[in-house]
């Protein structure tokens, strides 16, 4: 089987992190993002993997490579999550996976292929259980997991259940046949709905495991909390033995992932957090929940805690910094508190 990631989402919400590095490849515990999906699908012997792409494609190419199961399609002009499966439509040759380029799961595909196939059905759409469903797409099924209802983004009068889709689907080529080729056309606005209203045959497959979607700063930190502190045990193998940074006398560090190119300072102490390459933190420095990206400096004394720091930040001494996110760059001055107000 073939799997589409849709991957061409400009990232928006976790902005200023994604104006130079593409949502699609941000490092999880200092892998690219997409590393993880293609480690899952690998486990799953799928055969070939069509990445549609559009915002900084050549970044997400030059991380992820070339390789002849991994093909590129770049869109000019964003088509949507099904213009972009349609855009793709080259390359398939039957039942398709379909994945959200930004979903961090543990989902055995092959229930999910063996329920889509026992119930003949032409989309199943992988659910799963969140508390509030507002920011997701809505599913509401019958017993036997036949879907009666999607709605993209529920305001809270419409909230009848607590599972969404989880952005991933098993899709056959029939569907393809409800997409215009070239607009910009939606699987959560247009295609499952029309798919619905024609009394199509689609299920939801209420997938146990581990689900997160990695597109707003603080699922984006979640997700780290949930590996570094082994709640999740991604496909990707983590060198955890290799990841031993420089210390100097007194510094340590708990439930963390940094860098063997980092060099720590005397006293320091790092909690919950991953240090990705060529990091220079100095004394007494204590970083706790937070991503720190690669080549940033911090001075001594600085706190850091509920925090996302880009690539090369230079950070001073004696700053306080509390849920606050940094973009590529950022100088921040000796003695500064920055401190993301709640909205
Ligand atoms: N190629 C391409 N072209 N990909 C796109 C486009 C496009 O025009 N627009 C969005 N994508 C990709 C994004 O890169 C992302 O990986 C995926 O499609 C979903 O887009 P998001 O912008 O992240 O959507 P969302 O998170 O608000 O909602 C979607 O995901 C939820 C689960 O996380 C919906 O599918 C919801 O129904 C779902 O619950
Ligand atoms: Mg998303």
């Amino acid at each position: 089987m073939k799997a589409v990631i849709l991957a061409g989402g400009q990232g928006t919400r976790l902005r200023p992190l994604t104006l130079k590095v593409p949502k699609p490849v941000v490092p999880i515990v200092n892998v690219p993002f997409l590393c993880y999906q293609l480690e899952l699908l690998k486990k799953y012997n799928v055969d070939e993997t069509i990445l549609s792409v559009g915002y900084q494609p050549e970044k997400i190419e030059s991380v992820l490579g070339q390789s002849n199961k991994l093909h590129y399609i770049v869109e000019n002009v964003p088509l949507g999550t099904a213009g972009a499966y349609k855009n793709s439509e080259s390359f398939l040759d039957g039942t398709t996976l379909v994945f959200n380029g930004d979903i961090l799961c543990n989902f055995d595909l092959n229930k999910i292929i063996r329920f889509h196939q026992a119930n003949s059905a032409i989309a199943t759409i992988v659910l799963t259980q969140v508390g509030n469903p507002s920011s997701y797409g809505l599913v509401e099924t019958t017993e036997d997991g036949r879907v009666t209802r999607f709605l993209e983004k529920p305001g809270l009068e419409d909230i009848t259940c607590n599972t969404i889709n989880a952005g991933c689907y098993v899709l056959e080529p029939e569907v393809l046949e409800m997409i215009p080729l070239g607009k910009n056309y939606s699987f959560e606005k247009s295609v499952f709905p029309d798919l619905l209203a024609s009394g199509r045959a689609v299920y939801g497959y209420v997938a146990p495991g581990y689900w997160i979607d990695i597109g707003t700063p603080e699922k984006y930190l979640n997700a780290h909390l949930d590996i570094l502190q082994r709640r999740f045990v991604p496909s990707v193998i983590l060198p955890w033995e290799d990841s031993m940074p420089k210390l100097k006398p007194g510094a340590n560090f708990l439930n963390s992932f940094i860098s063997s190119s980092c060099a720590i300072g005397e006293k320091s102490q790092i909690f919950s957090s991953s240090i990705n390459e060529g990091c220079r933190i100095g004394k007494r420095v204590i970083i706790d929940r937070s991503v720190i990206w690669s080549g940033v400096e911090i001075g001594d004394d600085t706190k850091i805690e509920g925090c996302v720091v880009g690539n090369s930040c230079q950070i001073g001494k004696n700053a306080v910094l509390s849920k606050t996110i940094l973009g590529d760059n950022t100088v921040v001055l000796d003695n500064s508190q920055l401190e993301m107000s709640s909205k």
